[in-house]
């Protein structure tokens, strides 16, 4: 088997959640799926499609093959999102791919944008599937530092600093995954540009855009297009993680490469789910609610924050997030972990031991996560204050 594969490690959320279903009344905080679902105008169009029987011999547009970019109705319906939220004007024809999720996206942008043995910058810590994308497609990795002082947030000067001669591309993520940070418009600039002088192109991961507080931003829209690649999906903006319905925004040249390797590897995204994305896109009432969960999600964050914080544990401290869902906790070092493991592991091993409380060490998101552990505050607010409730029994 590959070995670049069979070196790396499942993905630590997904298998923490399979340990937590063993366990009666298990609170999971590990995954970042939100509690409300797809919007209304999707399901509909859903069951109303696929509830049309086939005529005989004539199959449905949705049974055949979508086209490799996506439909044309829903990059166009892209298009417009980001006209509307951004003021970025987007050629639904040449620089939309519609992809598997963020998770397809990133992918893909990594195959169009570097090679075999080319190097991916990478914060640490960072969202805990890119290093392992990038090292199975053959990739390396290097990591940026971040510390808590500023933010947790990666800097052109960082990238100057650190950048290799392999090194082809950079992911920035904002808000990010799993500390909270959200970077200002002037600091992706600085980025992009930082990233331009080197030669470097910029992964911009916005997947959780709708929980930046007052406006969203997005790496393209900043940089006016160029040479940027803007990654999204509708799994947090309509709580539709399962549909695995996501995009990038490229050049021509990068979209096309990008179409290219999707179209070897899957030959595109679910047709049905893309006509039916397309309607709640266009449908007002599924964009409003979007402001609407996005507070309620904001709101749960703060109170989590405000209560780990407020029961004063010297070995749990939250640094309350800017956006985004999570929770980003440092642990005590006092902690005593066994040989080989951090003081994160140790301490998400006692919550899910002691109080049935499932949460990701932070050493999965990069050796700068080794004394933190992340908490999703994406679900309902009766489970974080039950979470809360249980770890009051330590104070
Ligand atoms: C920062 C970040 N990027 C990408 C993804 C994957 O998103 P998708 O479901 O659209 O593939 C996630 C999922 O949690 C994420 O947090």
């Amino acid at each position: 088997v590959n070995t670049a594969l069979r070196s790396l490690a499942p993905h630590a959320s997904r298998r923490i959640s399979e340990a937590l279903a063993s366990i009666e009344g298990a609170i999971d905080l590990t995954v970042g799926y939100p509690s409300y679902g797809p919007p209304a105008t999707f399901s509909a169009t859903v069951a109303d499609l696929a509830g049309r029987a086939p005529a005989s011999g004539a199959p449905r547009p949705f049974d055949l093959y979508p086209p490799g970019r996506g439909t044309l109705e829903l990059r166009t319906e892209i298009a417009l999102l980001y006209e509307r939220e951004h003021g970025l004007s987007v050629d639904p024809e040449a620089e939309v791919l519609v992809t598997h999720g963020a998770a397809g996206a990133l992918a893909v942008a990594i195959l169009a944008t570097t090679e075999p043995g080319d190097e991916l910058l990478l914060g640490d810590p960072c969202y805990m599937l890119y290093e392992p994308l990038a090292r199975s497609l053959g990739r390396q990795v290097r990591r940026l530092p971040t510390v808590a002082a500023e933010g947790f947030k990666i800097s052109a000067e960082a990238l100057a600093a650190t950048a290799g001669t392999r090194s082809r591309a950079v992911v920035v993520n904002s808000p990010a995954n799993p500390t909270g940070a959200v970077y200002g418009r002037d600091q992706i600039g600085e980025i992009v540009a930082g990233a331009t002088d080197l030669g470097l192109t910029v992964i911009s991961d916005e997947v959780l855009d709708c929980f930046s507080g007052d406006s969203p931003l997005s790496a393209r829209a900043c940089a006016r297009g160029q040479g940027v690649i803007s990654v999204n999906s509708l799994s947090k903006r309509f709580g539709m993680t399962g549909w695995r319905l996501g995009w990038l925004l490229a050049d021509a040249v990068v979209a096309e490469q990008a179409l290219k390797a999707q179209t070897f590897l899957s030959l595109g995204v679910n047709h049905l789910s893309q006509i039916a994305a397309a309607a709640a896109l266009d449908d007002d009432a599924a964009n409003l609610e979007v402001a609407e969960h996005a507070a309620a999600v904001r709101a749960n964050g703060e109170w989590l924050a405000a209560a780990l914080a407020g029961l004063d544990l010297s070995f749990l401290r939250p640094h309350p997030p800017a956006g985004g869902f999570y929770l980003w906790v440092e642990v005590d070092r006092e902690i005593d972990p066994p040989t080989g493991s951090s003081h994160g592991e140790e301490m998400a091993a006692r919550l899910l031991e002691e109080l049935g409380i499932g949460v990701v060490p932070g050493i999965a998101f990069g050796p700068s996560g080794s004394d933190f552990v992340r908490l999703s505050f994406a679900g309902r607010r009766r489970s974080l204050e039950e979470a809360v409730e249980r770890i009051s029994r330590w104070a």
